[in-house]
C-alpha cells in the first residue's frame, strides 16, 4: 500500500477511535501501556496479535473454559449443522428438515485450514452462495452478501443480515451501522484488518426484517462453514439473532449481553447489542454496556485494552 494511503487509513482509524471514545465517555485520551505496543499495532506481523496467536492455527483455540470459568455452554444451534471438516462445503440444494438436523451431534472439527486453503475454500462456498436458492429470500437479493475483512483474523462480528446498503453493495456493515461497527472496531484499537465480519443469512431479507427461522435454518450452515474455515479465537455475536444462529434458542439479547458462551463447545462468544440498536438507543449506558463487552473481547485477546479516562 502506498504510504500516503497507509497514513489516511490510520488517521481515518485514529479519527474513529477517538470518536467512538469519546462516546463511550472517555475524558482524556486513553494510555498505551508501552510504545512497544504503538509499533506492534502498526504492523500487520501476525507476532503484533496478542499472546496466544503467535504460533499458526494448527487446532481450535484451546477449551476456553479452562481460561474463563465463567463462559456457559449452549445447546448446539437448532439449525442443519454444517460438516465440520474444513473440506466439506456446504451445498445450495434445498436443507435438510431443520428438525431432524436439530437432533445432529455435532461432529469433531477437522483440520485447521491456514492461508491460501483457508482463501480457496472460503472463495468457492462464496459462490455456492452467489447460486444459493435455498429460501425464499433468493427472490429478492440484488446480491448476496457472504463477508468482508481478513480470513486470518482472531476476532470475527457476525450480525443478522444485509440491508439495503449491504444488498446493493454485497459487503455486510456499510451503512449506518457499519459505519458504527467501524468505530467500535476502531476504538478497541483494531484495524480492519485484524477482523472478519459476516452475518447469519447472506440476503436481505425484505423491508429489513427478522430472518424466518426456515431462512436461518437454510442459511446459517453457511456461516457455520465460515467460522469453521477460520476458526476466529473470539466471536462477537452482534445482537439476539446472532446469538441465536450461533447457539440456538437463548434468553434475550438484554439478559444475556456482556456473558461469555461458547460455540460448538470450543469459541468464546461475546454477546452485545447490535449497532443499530446503539444507534436508536444511543444513550450513555448503552454505549457503556457495549463498550465494556468490547473490553471483555480484548481481554480474552490478550490485547490492550484502551483505558477510560486515565
Ligand atoms: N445489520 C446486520 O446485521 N448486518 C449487516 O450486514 C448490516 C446491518
Amino acid at each position: 500500500m502506498d504510504v500516503r494511503d497507509e497514513l489516511r487509513e490510520l488517521a481515518s482509524a485514529v479519527r474513529a477511535w477517538a470518536e467512538w471514545q469519546a462516546e463511550c465517555g472517555a475524558e482524556a485520551l486513553p494510555t498505551v501501556s508501552h510504545p512497544a505496543d504503538v509499533l506492534a499495532s502498526l504492523e500487520r506481523k501476525p507476532a503484533a496479535r496478542g499472546p496466544g496467536r503467535a504460533a499458526p492455527r494448527q487446532a481450535p483455540a484451546p477449551a476456553p473454559a479452562a481460561r474463563a470459568p465463567a463462559i456457559a455452554q449452549a445447546a448446539p444451534p437448532p439449525f442443519a449443522v454444517a460438516p465440520a471438516a474444513a473440506t466439506t462445503t456446504v451445498s445450495a440444494s434445498p436443507p435438510a428438515p431443520p428438525a431432524a438436523a436439530a437432533s445432529a451431534a455435532m461432529p469433531a472439527p477437522g483440520p485447521a485450514l491456514t492461508g491460501e486453503a483457508r482463501r480457496n475454500h472460503l472463495a468457492v462456498l462464496a459462490d455456492t452462495v452467489k447460486a444459493c436458492t435455498r429460501c425464499g429470500l433468493h427472490a429478492s437479493r440484488k446480491q448476496t452478501v457472504f463477508s468482508r475483512g481478513n480470513p486470518d483474523a482472531e476476532l470475527c462480528f457476525i450480525g443478522e443480515g444485509p440491508g439495503a446498503d449491504e444488498d446493493a453493495q454485497g459487503l455486510p456493515f456499510v451503512g449506518k451501522a457499519g459505519q458504527l461497527l467501524d468505530k467500535m472496531i476502531a476504538g478497541m484499537g483494531l484495524k480492519q484488518d485484524d477482523v472478519y465480519i459476516a452475518n447469519c443469512v447472506k440476503c436481505r431479507p425484505p423491508n429489513n426484517r427478522v430472518p424466518e427461522p426456515s431462512e436461518m435454518a437454510s442459511c446459517v450452515p453457511y456461516l457455520q462453514e465460515q467460522l469453521e474455515v477460520i476458526r476466529p479465537r473470539v466471536i462477537v455475536a452482534l445482537g439476539g439473532t446472532a446469538v441465536r444462529g450461533l447457539l440456538g434458542p437463548t434468553d434475550g439479547i438484554t439478559k444475556i449481553r456482556g456473558k461469555w458462551r461458547l460455540y460448538r463447545a470450543s469459541i468464546p462468544v461475546m454477546p452485545t447489542f447490535h449497532p443499530a440498536y446503539v444507534l436508536r438507543q444511543p444513550t450513555k449506558e448503552v454505549r457503556a454496556m457495549v463498550w465494556s463487552d468490547l473490553q471483555q473481547v480484548l481481554k480474552e485477546l490478550g490485547r490492550p485494552v484502551p483505558t477510560r479516562g486515565s
